[in-house]
Protein backbone atom coordinates (compact mmCIF):
# COMPACT_ATOMS: atom_id res chain seq x y z
CA UNK A 1 0.00 0.00 0.00
CA UNK A 2 1.24 3.31 -0.61
CA UNK A 3 1.45 6.36 1.48
CA UNK A 4 -0.07 9.62 -0.05
CA UNK A 5 0.51 11.66 2.99
CA UNK A 6 3.79 11.81 2.23
CA UNK A 7 4.49 15.30 0.72
CA UNK A 8 8.53 16.15 0.79
CA UNK A 9 11.40 14.59 -1.19
CA UNK A 10 13.23 14.39 1.43
CA UNK A 11 13.52 13.51 5.65
CA UNK A 12 16.46 14.44 7.54
CA UNK A 13 17.73 13.60 10.52
CA UNK A 14 19.87 16.24 12.69
CA UNK A 15 21.05 15.81 16.17
CA UNK A 16 22.39 18.86 18.37
CA UNK A 17 25.21 18.36 20.60
CA UNK A 18 27.45 19.88 23.21
CA UNK A 19 27.97 21.30 26.92
CA UNK A 20 24.97 21.72 29.07
CA UNK A 21 24.33 25.73 29.30
CA UNK A 22 25.68 26.26 25.70
CA UNK A 23 22.10 27.43 24.28
CA UNK A 24 21.28 24.16 22.29
CA UNK A 25 17.79 24.76 23.04
CA UNK A 26 17.72 28.08 22.27
CA UNK A 27 19.27 27.90 19.38
CA UNK A 28 16.70 25.27 18.61
CA UNK A 29 13.93 27.21 19.50
CA UNK A 30 14.60 30.39 17.58
CA UNK A 31 15.34 28.24 14.47
CA UNK A 32 11.84 26.23 14.75
CA UNK A 33 9.94 29.16 16.57
CA UNK A 34 11.17 33.06 15.83
CA UNK A 35 11.37 33.12 19.97
CA UNK A 36 14.04 33.10 22.39
CA UNK A 37 13.61 31.88 26.12
CA UNK A 38 16.16 33.83 28.89
CA UNK A 39 15.23 30.73 30.83
CA UNK A 40 17.39 27.63 31.71
CA UNK A 41 15.59 24.57 31.96
CA UNK A 42 18.20 22.19 31.60
CA UNK A 43 17.38 19.27 28.99
CA UNK A 44 16.49 15.89 30.22
CA UNK A 45 17.68 13.38 28.10
CA UNK A 46 16.36 13.84 24.52
CA UNK A 47 13.40 15.95 22.58
CA UNK A 48 12.91 16.85 19.43
CA UNK A 49 11.61 19.90 16.69
CA UNK A 50 10.48 19.60 13.53
CA UNK A 51 10.11 21.96 10.25
CA UNK A 52 10.09 22.19 6.54
CA UNK A 53 12.18 24.20 4.31
CA UNK A 54 13.01 23.80 0.65
CA UNK A 55 16.65 23.37 -0.70
CA UNK A 56 17.93 24.23 -3.56
CA UNK A 57 20.33 22.55 -5.70
CA UNK A 58 21.88 22.47 -9.28
CA UNK A 59 18.10 23.89 -10.89
CA UNK A 60 16.34 21.61 -8.76
CA UNK A 61 13.18 22.36 -6.01
CA UNK A 62 14.02 19.69 -2.60
CA UNK A 63 10.95 19.65 0.08
CA UNK A 64 13.05 18.67 3.24
CA UNK A 65 10.94 17.32 6.54
CA UNK A 66 13.69 18.05 9.15
CA UNK A 67 13.60 16.89 12.51
CA UNK A 68 16.23 17.81 14.70
CA UNK A 69 17.15 16.32 18.09
CA UNK A 70 17.88 18.56 20.88
CA UNK A 71 20.50 16.28 23.42
CA UNK A 72 21.02 17.08 27.13
CA UNK A 73 24.59 18.37 27.69
CA UNK A 74 24.99 16.86 31.27
CA UNK A 75 27.10 13.96 31.92
CA UNK A 76 24.43 12.19 33.57
CA UNK A 77 22.45 12.07 30.26
CA UNK A 78 25.32 10.54 28.20
CA UNK A 79 24.80 6.68 27.58
CA UNK A 80 21.09 7.64 26.83
CA UNK A 81 21.67 10.50 24.09
CA UNK A 82 24.75 8.78 22.38
CA UNK A 83 22.60 5.64 21.93
CA UNK A 84 20.53 8.75 19.47
CA UNK A 85 23.93 9.40 17.14
CA UNK A 86 23.69 6.74 15.26
CA UNK A 87 20.42 7.27 13.69
CA UNK A 88 21.15 11.37 13.22
CA UNK A 89 22.68 12.07 9.41
CA UNK A 90 24.02 15.22 10.74
CA UNK A 91 25.50 17.32 13.66
CA UNK A 92 25.23 20.48 15.06
CA UNK A 93 27.95 20.72 17.32
CA UNK A 94 27.50 23.55 20.14
CA UNK A 95 29.69 25.80 21.73
CA UNK A 96 29.51 29.08 23.93
CA UNK A 97 31.55 32.03 22.70
CA UNK A 98 32.19 33.27 26.54
CA UNK A 99 32.80 29.87 28.17
CA UNK A 100 36.32 28.52 26.86
CA UNK A 101 35.53 24.85 28.96
CA UNK A 102 32.92 24.28 26.65
CA UNK A 103 35.21 24.81 23.71
CA UNK A 104 37.49 22.88 24.66
CA UNK A 105 35.39 20.28 25.47
CA UNK A 106 34.29 20.02 21.73
CA UNK A 107 37.11 17.80 21.49
CA UNK A 108 35.72 15.52 23.60
CA UNK A 109 32.44 15.69 21.78
CA UNK A 110 33.89 15.16 18.52
CA UNK A 111 35.39 11.62 19.97
CA UNK A 112 32.04 10.92 21.27
CA UNK A 113 30.73 11.19 17.75
CA UNK A 114 33.30 9.72 15.93
CA UNK A 115 32.68 6.48 18.75
CA UNK A 116 28.91 6.70 17.93
CA UNK A 117 27.66 8.02 15.16
CA UNK A 118 26.72 6.66 11.53
CA UNK A 119 30.51 7.00 10.04
CA UNK A 120 33.97 7.65 11.80
CA UNK A 121 33.72 10.99 9.84
CA UNK A 122 29.87 12.05 9.94
CA UNK A 123 28.93 15.72 8.98
CA UNK A 124 28.75 18.01 11.86
CA UNK A 125 29.01 22.09 11.76
CA UNK A 126 30.51 23.94 14.14
CA UNK A 127 28.47 26.30 15.86
CA UNK A 128 30.12 29.45 18.68
CA UNK A 129 26.83 30.57 20.42
CA UNK A 130 25.98 33.70 22.40
CA UNK A 131 27.47 35.97 20.17
CA UNK A 132 25.70 38.94 20.73
CA UNK A 133 27.47 38.68 24.45
CA UNK A 134 30.41 40.85 22.69
CA UNK A 135 31.66 41.74 26.19
CA UNK A 136 32.07 38.12 27.44
CA UNK A 137 33.75 36.35 24.14
CA UNK A 138 36.69 34.81 25.71
CA UNK A 139 36.99 31.84 22.77
CA UNK A 140 39.14 33.76 19.90
CA UNK A 141 38.76 33.52 16.43
CA UNK A 142 42.46 32.01 16.33
CA UNK A 143 41.25 28.94 18.65
CA UNK A 144 38.28 28.13 16.74
CA UNK A 145 40.08 28.30 13.47
CA UNK A 146 43.00 25.84 14.56
CA UNK A 147 40.54 23.73 15.50
CA UNK A 148 38.50 23.46 12.41
CA UNK A 149 41.96 23.12 10.22
CA UNK A 150 42.45 20.36 12.63
CA UNK A 151 39.29 18.29 12.03
CA UNK A 152 37.88 19.90 8.74
CA UNK A 153 34.97 21.34 10.41
CA UNK A 154 32.80 24.42 8.84
CA UNK A 155 32.15 27.23 11.55
CA UNK A 156 29.46 29.82 11.98
CA UNK A 157 28.89 32.28 15.21
CA UNK A 158 25.03 32.13 15.96
CA UNK A 159 23.17 33.94 18.52
CA UNK A 160 19.94 32.25 19.60
CA UNK A 161 19.25 35.84 21.04
CA UNK A 162 18.85 38.02 18.29
CA UNK A 163 18.45 34.97 15.92
CA UNK A 164 21.18 35.70 13.69
CA UNK A 165 23.03 33.12 11.79
CA UNK A 166 20.47 30.12 12.71
CA UNK A 167 19.03 29.82 9.80
CA UNK A 168 22.46 29.46 8.61
CA UNK A 169 23.62 27.34 10.51
CA UNK A 170 21.15 24.51 9.43
CA UNK A 171 21.36 25.42 6.02
CA UNK A 172 24.87 25.04 6.07
CA UNK A 173 24.18 21.35 7.84
CA UNK A 174 21.81 20.40 4.75
CA UNK A 175 23.77 22.11 2.11
CA UNK A 176 26.64 19.33 3.39
CA UNK A 177 24.41 16.78 4.38
CA UNK A 178 22.35 16.70 0.53
P1 LIG B 1 21.21 21.65 28.45
O1 LIG B 1 19.78 21.38 28.12
O2 LIG B 1 21.50 21.56 29.91
O3 LIG B 1 22.17 20.77 27.66
O4 LIG B 1 21.53 23.19 28.04
P2 LIG B 1 21.35 23.92 26.63
O5 LIG B 1 22.62 23.83 25.88
O6 LIG B 1 20.13 23.40 25.93
O7 LIG B 1 21.15 25.45 27.07
P3 LIG B 1 19.86 26.39 26.93
O8 LIG B 1 19.40 26.47 25.52
O9 LIG B 1 18.84 25.95 27.92
O10 LIG B 1 20.47 27.82 27.33
C1 LIG B 1 21.19 28.02 28.52
C2 LIG B 1 21.16 29.49 28.92
O11 LIG B 1 21.86 30.27 27.96
C3 LIG B 1 19.74 30.09 29.00
O12 LIG B 1 19.69 30.95 30.14
C4 LIG B 1 19.61 30.90 27.72
O13 LIG B 1 18.74 32.00 27.87
C5 LIG B 1 21.05 31.35 27.47
N1 LIG B 1 21.35 31.47 26.03
C6 LIG B 1 21.23 30.52 25.09
N2 LIG B 1 21.61 30.97 23.90
C7 LIG B 1 21.96 32.26 24.07
C8 LIG B 1 22.46 33.28 23.19
O14 LIG B 1 22.67 33.11 21.98
N3 LIG B 1 22.72 34.51 23.76
C9 LIG B 1 22.54 34.74 25.08
N4 LIG B 1 22.81 35.98 25.53
N5 LIG B 1 22.09 33.81 25.93
C10 LIG B 1 21.81 32.59 25.44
Amino acid sequence: MTNTNIDYDYLLKFLVLGDSGVGKTCLLYQYTDGRFNTQFISTVGIDFREKRLVYNSRGRRHRIHLQIWDTAGQERFRSLTTAFYRDAMGFLLIFDLTSEKSFLETVNWLEQLRMHAYSEDPDVVLCGNKCDLLQLRVVSRDQVAALCRRYRLPYIETSACTGANVQEAVQLLVGRVM
